[in-house]
């Protein structure tokens, strides 16, 4: 059932990147206060380094699916169904995966920065790196608290069986532009 792989599938990703989350705000709030943050960026630095990994290709295949395959199926539904509240989320959904890919971006450039400054490195650069955290772990918490509040309910909601087919082989059109 293609509910039963919404709920598998993207909430046990969510409880993933949730779990790299948590994690990944702990040591940017320690970071950020740091007397010597230094020691504490030595001592994290594979964690984020774990998650870029993460967020490059386990997050990247993640929002292809939610793009390519949910959110066109749930397009016509709705379409079909009642204009509401989840048509204008799936718009907002999109802007939030490219200002997402951003902010990535701009920590593992914060990261760069730091590992080849190493030795002569000023203090406010660490705390540079650590607001780069922050905006990420924000930002993906609210992106998955609309996904899971308001996208995937209403994807079990109106998305019917007999969409399982569609999802197996669909190659509809990308729902976010530039997907
Ligand atoms: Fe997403
Ligand atoms: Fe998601």
């Amino acid at each position: 059932m293609l509910t039963e792989l919404i709920t598998k599938r993207f909430l046990k990703h969510h409880a993933r990147l949730l779990a790299f989350l948590d994690a990944a705000e702990a040591f940017a709030r320690q970071m950020a206060t740091s007397a010597e943050p230094q020691k504490d960026f030595e001592s994290s630095r594979e964690l984020v380094k774990e998650f870029l990994g993460f967020m490059a290709v386990e997050e990247t295949q993640h929002e292809k699916e939610e793009e390519h395959v949910l959110l066109p199926v749930l397009a016509q539904q709705l379409d079909e169904a009642e204009p509401n509240p989840p048509k204008m989320s799936m718009g907002r959904m999109c802007l939030e995966h490219a200002v997402g890919q951003r902010l990535v971006k701009e920590l593992g450039h914060q990261l760069v920065q730091l590992e080849q400054g190493e030795g002569a490195v000023k203090h406010e650069q660490y705390y540079f790196f650590s607001e780069a955290l922050h905006d990420v772990v924000w930002h993906f918490r609210r992106h998955m608290s609309l996904e899971n509040s308001i996208i995937l309910p209403a994807a079990e909601r109106l998305i019917p069986d007999s969409r399982d087919e569609l999802w197996a082989k669909s190659n509809p059109k990308p729902e976010c532009p530039d997907a």
